[in-house]
């Protein structure tokens, strides 16, 4: 796909006239829920955003949302207004420019319609699409069930889920939208549909992965499973000892009997100004036991400091709201060698130790596991689009990130980072240890994550795009985040990638 502030800086002189129509028709319909610049209401939202890419897009207006309708209602009008185009935002932790937020347009942000309602007999939780994961746990944690959802509180329902979604219990009980057993959702013409395995159970399968392309989703209901307290260690090492680091993570990935209730991350970080890497390590362990023999390997590492502790879901999900910063992803996955990640350290060093923008740049390199057990949990529930077979074995996913202070060191930053991740995957290529898969979540805007999933799921999610929504309004009309119409023309270079 193209660099999404370039779309959208055209966006905003050539679609200003129809946002004024259409927000000025928004606030007759729906009153005081829209909001307009330097309002409080428009103000709260602007602020709202992880990234100042994201804060820095002014839309004409705001749709403040309380219910279903509301959004239903908004999207008939929307859509019935030439040259009005909107960018629809959860909790807006996606990094990118335009993903949840737009210029000139209107934002529907849906952080309003947060209720959470869990059946009597608690086995399934049905959530706001708005809501964020912490205010999630808090709710379940008195009844002693979770559902598979963000590690950080402050991460949005919406966006998290219908990309697939990374949980501490993802091991154990899937991807997050492994567990959705029902969208509750806007479609393009409007109308209020349930997506679930009786009924659209296309637009079901496409939606647990397809990220925003085909509706609004306004509640989804997620299957529940007891859970009481977990432990997590956190470990910080020197960087001379990534050798023993590495070969501890790589052993637990690769186990063939991957113990289903360990939820690691191992990070790399480098500060350009002081041009010193650390390393970081968090190692969850989803029940309550204190030091689990599964990450005694990885403990014996000599540290910098390291803790252990046992405590609630949410209480592990508590962040403190951080300000807006400029922030990139970038992601890859592979399988596992130890070998391979030194080799990654060694690029990643090569690259990165003197390039220092200006402003300073701190890079983020996590690797976490992706373990075949994971995969096998998606048929549960009918399966997703994410194009994942259990059978191809364990592997792990890589996440670059990137953040800087100086919006002048944009291009820059992306830049290096095209170059790290390009030189990586075709090390990898070269060793047979790329697997194709980009997880959305992660993935860059210059990245092409929706074709990543495989031509069988991708021509799948274009069918169900033309069957549910066949003016394409959710690939002209909601120009955010990742298009099929715009991944069809990278999909050659995708494909020939093996697994
Ligand atoms: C600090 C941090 C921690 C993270 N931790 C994890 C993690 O543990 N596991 C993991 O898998 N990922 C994680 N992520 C990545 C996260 O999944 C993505 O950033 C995700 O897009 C965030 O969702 P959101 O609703 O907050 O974001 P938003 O920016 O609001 O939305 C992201 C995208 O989803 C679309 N969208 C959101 N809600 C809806 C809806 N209701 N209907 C239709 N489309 C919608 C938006 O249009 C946008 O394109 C993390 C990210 C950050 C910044
Ligand atoms: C909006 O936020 C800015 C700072 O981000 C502040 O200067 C301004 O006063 C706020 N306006 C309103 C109406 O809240
Ligand atoms: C739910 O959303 C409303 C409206 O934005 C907000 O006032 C409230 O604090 C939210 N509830 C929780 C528990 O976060
Ligand atoms: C949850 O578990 C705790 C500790 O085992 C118990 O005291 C409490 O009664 C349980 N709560 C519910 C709602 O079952
Ligand atoms: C890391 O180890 C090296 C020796 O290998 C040492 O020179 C350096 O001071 C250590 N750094 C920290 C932060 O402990
Ligand atoms: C963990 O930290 C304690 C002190 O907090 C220290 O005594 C111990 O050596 C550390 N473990 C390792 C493996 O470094």
């Amino acid at each position: 796909m193209g660099f999404p502030w370039a779309i959208l800086s055209c966006a905003s002189t050539v679609y200003a006239a129809g946002a004024g129509t259409c927000c000025s028709r928004l606030s007759e319909e729906l009153g005081t829920k829209v909001s307009f610049l330097s309002q409080p209401a428009y103000n709260g939202t602007e602020s709202s955003y992880w990234s100042l890419q994201e804060a820095g897009l002014k839309p004409g207006c705001i749709l403040h949302p309380s219910t279903p309708k509301d959004v239903s209602q908004a999207v008939s009008i929307i859509a019935a207004t030439d040259g009005c185009n909107m960018a629809v935002k959860g909790q807006g932790h996606a990094p990118g420019a335009g993903f949840a937020n737009i210029d000139g347009g209107v934002t529907i942000d849906m952080a309003g319609l947060n209720t959470t309602v869990l059946s009597p007999d608690r086995s399934v939780l049905g959530v706001g699409a708005g809501a964020a994961w912490l205010q999630v746990y808090q709710y379940l944690d008195p009844y002693n069930v979770s559902v598979a959802g963000g590690r950080n509180g402050l991460v949005g329902v919406g966006g998290l889920t219908l990309g697939g979604g990374i949980s501490h219990f993802s091991p154990r009980v899937g991807w997050a939208c492994d567990n959705v057993v029902n969208f509750e959702v806007v479609l393009a013409d409007g109308t209020l549909a349930n997506a679930n395995q009786n009924s659209h159970s296309d637009l079901y399968r496409a939606l647990k992965g397809g990220a925003n392309n085909f509706g609004l989703v306004t509640r989804f209901d997620l299957e529940t499973f007891p859970q009481g307290d977990i432990s997590v260690s956190t470990f910080v090492n020197n960087v001379s000892k990534r050798g023993p680091v590495l070969s501890a993570f790589t052993d637990i990935i690769s186990s063939p009997k991957f113990d289903v209730s360990v939820s690691l991350l191992v990070s790399f970080l480098y500060n350009s100004k002081s041009k010193a890497w650390t390393i970081s390590n968090s190692a969850v362990y989803t029940q309550p036991v204190l030091h689990p023999p599964v990450f005694d390997q990885l403990a014996a590492v000599p540290s910098i400091s390291n803790t252990s502790r046992i405590t609630s879901v949410a209480s592990l999900a508590d962040e403190a709201p951080t300000s807006p910063l400029n922030w990139l992803f970038a992601t890859a996955a592979f399988k596992p060698s130890a070998e391979f990640m030194l080799e990654t350290f060694e690029i990643l060093n090569n690259i990165l130790y003197s390039f220092n923008p200006q402003g300073g740049v701190v890079w983020d390199i996590a690797f976490e596991p992706l373990p075949s057990v994971m995969l096998s949990h998606a048929a549960k529930t009918g399966g997703n689009v994410l194009g994942l077979q259990s059978d191809e074995g364990n592997s792990y996913i890589m996440l670059i990130s990137a953040l800087w202070l100086d919006s002048a060191s944009n291009t820059a930053v992306e830049e290096v980072s095209r170059e790290v991740l390009s030189v990586i995957e075709s090390r990898a290529k070269a060793e047979g240890l790329l697997r194709k898969f980009q997880y959305i979540n992660y993935a860059a805007p210059y990245q092409a994550p929706l074709a990543s999933y495989g031509a069988e799921n991708f021509e799948f999610l274009k069918r169900v795009s033309r069957k549910y929504d066949p003016q394409a309004f959710f690939q002209h009309r909601v120009p955010g985040g990742f298009k099929l119409v715009e991944q069809s023309q990278q999909e050659l270079g995708v494909s020939n990638e093996e697994n």
